[in-house]
């Protein structure tokens, strides 16, 4: 979406994986406070996205969205003036139909979707400061054309407002049948590929509830053509520093992320973070891999089911490859800087993990241990061959 924001994948962190419904200002403070003295902060991650049940069970009687008094008692302007003296930015949850997924799928109390009420909580989160809205359809049924119409209502509210507001959306619940069938581009900045995330590696789940580690990468990959700058394929919250895996499992969760192009929204609580979350969450080479001017989506180049191979092309020439074992042991993943679209006779390997260079005639080549993603930057050779022209994405297949 061309509305001047997310020309990067976004960054920052989001209420939900960990803290669900408990959430309060108290909080959202705590977590902001600690974003800045953690380093987050200065590393990019600068969005702070308070999730689903910040809202009252009602709407005001001119019809205006309330935060819920108890856990918000100063209200949102107050909690978005803190995030923004903070130099951090302020994102924010609403579902378009008339409720939002805790009161759909939880039975949490109230009904105050944005449904009827577009254009007055576009202007209302705008007045909030809030600069990035997550919007999330909550309900198992939908066509394909209602939800192009209802997300469309919704970018052209926020537009309306004037101020610059990321839009990420959800087509929830559907998306087997939508979400990897369309480039979303037009809509939004980013879009939610799958079902929700857990703190696993695979729970055998093709597109179903929840989606481990590897399930996402499978369901997100083939889409890498619709990735370009203001528009991203999002495949959820990370669960890095949540239990559940392990460090390589970890590491291949944020080389994975880097590497798709994804926006990189943190869910693990950042106020308690081990030595091992932060030395991920932190690698200055994998943001900067992510957050590449291009914003091209790392590419498939091969995939035997066991050994699979991504390439991101990068402004300056440099090629990003990662060497990804979806393996259960240690095996060697390979590939050469001519499958990776570089062409040239020497070539510099920088580990993205490790900081070791290393020089290669062509190859490219690691040994693995399962589950994990070793990633060069390479560089060299006699640049990049010509961008391929891409192929044009169809705008809405039509569902079977
Ligand atoms: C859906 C979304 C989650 C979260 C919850 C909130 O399940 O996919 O990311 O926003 O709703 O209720």
């Amino acid at each position: 979406l061309d509305n001047g924001v997310a020309r990067t994948p976004p960054m920052g962190w989001n209420s939900w994986n960990t803290f669900g419904c408990n959430i309060s200002e108290t909080l959202i403070k705590q977590m902001a406070d600690s974003i800045v003295s953690s380093g987050l902060r200065d590393l990019g991650y600068q969005y702070v996205v308070v999730d689903d049940c910040w809202m009252n069970s009602t709407r005001d009687s001119a019809g205006n969205l309330q935060a819920n008094a108890s856990r918000f008692p100063s209200g949102m302007k107050a909690l978005g003036d803190y995030l923004h003296n903070k130099g951090l930015k302020f994102g924010i949850y609403q579902a378009p139909l008339d409720k939002t997924c805790a009161q759909y799928f939880n039975s949490y109390p109230g009904a105050t979707g944005a449904q009827g009420h577009e254009a007055q909580d576009a202007r209302q989160f705008a007045a909030w400061g809030v600069d990035y809205l997550k919007y999330d359809w909550c309900s198992p049924t939908g066509t394909i054309d209602d939800q192009v119409r209802t997300f469309a209502k919704m970018r052209d509210a926020l537009a309306a407002t004037g101020r610059p507001i990321v839009y990420s959306i959800n087509s929830n619940s559907i998306h087997d049948k939508t979400g990897p069938r369309r480039d979303w581009g037009d809509i939004a900045n980013m879009w939610r590929t799958t079902e929700d995330i857990t703190n696993k590696w695979d729970t055998g789940q093709t597109n179903g509830y929840p989606m481990g580690i590897q399930n996402i990468v499978n369901v997100t990959v083939p889409l890498a053509s619709y990735a370009r700058p203001g528009a991203f394929n999002d495949p959820d919250m990370m669960e890095v520093g949540r239990g559940g895996m392990n460090d390589t499992e970890m590491r291949s969760h944020m080389a994975l992320w880097a590497i798709m192009a994804s926006p990189l929204i943190l869910g693990n609580d950042v106020r308690n973070m081990d030595s091992a979350t932060q030395t991920i969450l932190k690698n200055q080479n994998l943001i900067a891999i992510n957050q590449d001017s291009l914003a091209q989506q790392g590419r498939q180049i091969s995939n035997d089911s066991t050994r699979r191979v991504l390439a991101k092309r990068l402004a300056n020439g440099d090629v990003a490859v990662a060497l990804f074992n979806q393996g259960g042991g240690t095996t060697t993943v390979s590939t050469t800087a001519a499958a990776v679209g570089l062409s040239g006779g020497s070539f510099t390997l920088r580990d993205a993990w490790t900081n070791a260079t290393s020089t290669s005639t062509g190859a490219i080549s690691a040994s693995v241990p399962a589950h994990g993603t070793v990633v060069y930057r390479v560089s060299g050779g006699a640049g990049p061959s010509p961008t391929p022209t891409p192929t044009p994405t169809p705008s809405v297949t039509p569902t079977p």
